[in-house]
């Protein structure tokens, strides 16, 4: 019952020989005396060959065969003839001559052809072991294998110290909103779910590990999209007596030598380094996709004196103007009536487009109110502007519309097609706000997380100009990782912990073990962590961390196949001394 190789790596060396294969059925040809059956395992696929004259019980068998049945194969590994050579499979040369067939396992009809482009998810989730018998999901959990393995041999040879850390534990204070899960020896408590082991790792510093790695499992019970899921996977780095040159430089090391090992790729390092303001300025975010330039433009000096009377309102309350110069493309007025509605949708109030015709003559919804220079006058902050252009511009205070014109560069850029969908355009962002005022809730938090170092001279700053020693990796538009030198002094820890609107008791009472150890003999420390699974993501070219996680939740948090989360009975919740209450949403 033990096969002698795989299906896939069938070559010259086994020419001759006897060897026993052993997989899946992937597809059956019945050419009356010959059945031809690809035979598919991890490494790819090998043509199987039954005739009566090699084996009549084999040949007859064969006969049952369908897809996706599990068999055994003995045999002899011959060539084909060469009309017959397969160029599209690495085994495509040989064929096996089968003696001896065993069917291990029979299957019924799959609920999903395996080449088929299913669009429903749900489905693939489902069946995701069936799923994940396609190729293409073989090779994305198969580079993540390496990447994991590349990681793990790179940390490990610089002196970092794997240790693991607690999955049951208590909220980390870093953001999101955490699971929970009830004890049942500690009545009417409960544990937290990590969001990241940040407080593990900083005090492993305090430990004097010096410098800590792990593939950490994290956890967060928050909106899902395409790069997030409940459940996830950070390489997650601490180091003492460091500062951000060090953690920066290392991150820069390992992702080339990375790349080098398990694509092939190069890339060049340092990676650059831009400022918060200068990203946020210019591209409309914290995580700018840099593969393609359309820059943000300040318009508001066009519209403080115009006859404009919203833009005009806009400008005199201390709000902006910003626009995006479209070259190279001259849109029709239904593309910009859509470019307004996809505007909307995402949340802007409206979209003023203004489109220059062959003569330089402006032509826009508000045509009338611009004054007869106004290609000039956008010339002078557009010096490249010419006939056919098109400028888009959103009015608001200033992070609400950058933010929305941020997310229109991505999309008018997607459509434009300039955006060079191979390249990997890792950068830097540095230099972030410390904190972040919520309007909604009236009160600020911290950007990054309350156990992140302020820049020096914070202490005579307005809250909202503190910058934080945080860094952030940026892919292709995605933020890859972050992390920033912390704090190791109780009395600034307690200031921001305050700053963010936390009394000394409530801190306390959260943070007694971490104040303490900052008081115990504390390194000066920091680190950074890298999202694993949008890693691979990038790397597989996958448009979602979905489909590099071998078992994901679909984009509800739900997992179809286990069927979780699921109710607990009335009984084994007793046991917590817990009670359902009605539900909210039926
Ligand atoms: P942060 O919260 O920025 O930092 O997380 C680090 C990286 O983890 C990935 N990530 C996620 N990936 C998938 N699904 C999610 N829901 C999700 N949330 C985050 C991202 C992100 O950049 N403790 C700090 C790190 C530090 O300061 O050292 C932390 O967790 O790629």
């Amino acid at each position: 019952m033990k096969r002698t190789t795989y299906c896939g790596l069938i070559t010259e060396q086994y020419l001759h020989q006897e060897v026993t294969l052993a997989g899946w059925v992937n597809k059956r040809r019945d050419h009356g005396g010959l059945i031809f059956v690809d035979l598919r395992d991890r490494a790819g696929i090998m043509q199987i060959v039954f005739n009566p004259d090699f084996d009549k019980q084999a040949h007859a068998t064969a006969h049952e065969l369908r897809s996706e049945f599990v068999i055994l194969v003995k045999g002899k590994v011959i060539r084909r003839d060469d009309k017959l050579i397969n160029k599209n499979i690495a085994t495509g040369e040989f064929e096996l001559q089968v003696t001896s067939l065993t069917i291990l396992n029979k299957s019924k009809a799959l609920p999903f052809a395996l080449d088929e482009d299913l669009a429903d998810e749900d489905t693939r989730l489902k069946y995701r072991y069936l799923d994940l018998r396609r190729p293409e999901m073989q090779k994305k959990l198969q580079l993540r294998n390496d990447i994991l393995f590349t990681t793990r041999e790179f940390f490990h040879k610089d002196g970092f110290i794997d240790v693991e850390t607690p999955i049951l534990t208590k909220n980390t204070m870093e953001g999101a909103r955490e699971f929970i899960v009830p004890s049942r020896v500690h009545e009417h408590n409960f544990y937290s779910l990590p969001q990241s082991p940040q407080m593990y790792k900083q005090l492993l510093m305090a430990a004097g590990f010096d410098k800590y790695m792990q593939i950490a499992r994290c956890f967060r019970d928050e909106d899902l999209r395409a790069d997030r899921q409940p459940e996830f996977t950070q390489l997650d780095l601490e180091m003492s007596f460091i500062e951000e040159d060090d953690i920066i430089g290392v991150i820069d090391n390992y992702i080339k030598t990375l790349l080098k090992k398990v694509s092939n790729i190069d890339v060049q390092i340092p990676f650059k380094r831009i400022s918060y303001d200068y990203a946020f300025s210019n591209f409309g975010s914290d995580k700018p996709d840099l593969r393609f330039d359309l820059k943000i433009q300040d318009f508001s000096s066009l519209f403080i004196n115009t006859e404009l009377k919203f833009l005009k309102t806009v400008v005199a309350n201390g709000g902006k103007v910003g626009g995006l110069h479209v070259s190279g493309k001259v849109y029709s007025r239904s593309e910009l009536l859509a470019w307004v509605d996809a505007a909307v949708k995402f949340g802007a109030k409206g979209l003023l487009w203004i489109r220059f015709n062959e003569d330089c003559k402006h032509e826009s919804p508000v045509s009338n109110f611009l004054p007869d220079n106004f290609f000039e006058q956008v010339k002078e902050i557009c010096p490249t502007l010419q006939a056919g252009d098109t400028i888009f511009l959103i009015a608001g205070e200033y992070e609400d519309a950058w933010t929305l014109l941020g997310r229109l560069r991505l999309e008018l850029a997607q459509d434009l097609k300039i955006i060079p969908e191979h390249e990997l355009n890792f950068s830097w962002v540095v230099d972030f706000p410390m904190f972040e005022y919520n309007k909604d809730d009236k009160r600020w938090y911290s950007k990054h997380h309350p156990f992140t170092s302020p820049q020096a001279g914070w202490e005579n700053l307005e809250q909202k100009d503190i910058k934080a020693r945080a860094y952030d990796i940026v892919l292709n538009g995605v933020e890859l990782g972050g992390g920033s030198i912390r704090i190791h002094d109780s009395v600034i820890q307690k200031k921001i912990f305050n700053m963010i609107g936390m009394t000394d008791e409530v801190a306390q009472n959260y943070f007694d073990f971490l104040l303490e150890s900052q008081e115990l003999g504390y390194p000066p420390l920091g680190g950074i962590a890298i999202g694993i699974d949008r890693f691979v993501m990038l790397l597989t070219g996958s448009k979602s961390i979905r489909e590099v996680i071998a078992f994901p939740k679909n984009q509800r948090g739900y997992d179809p196949m286990m069927k979780a989360p699921s109710e607990v009975e009335e009984q084994k919740l007793e046991l917590y001394r817990l009670k359902y209450l009605p539900k909210k949403n039926k």
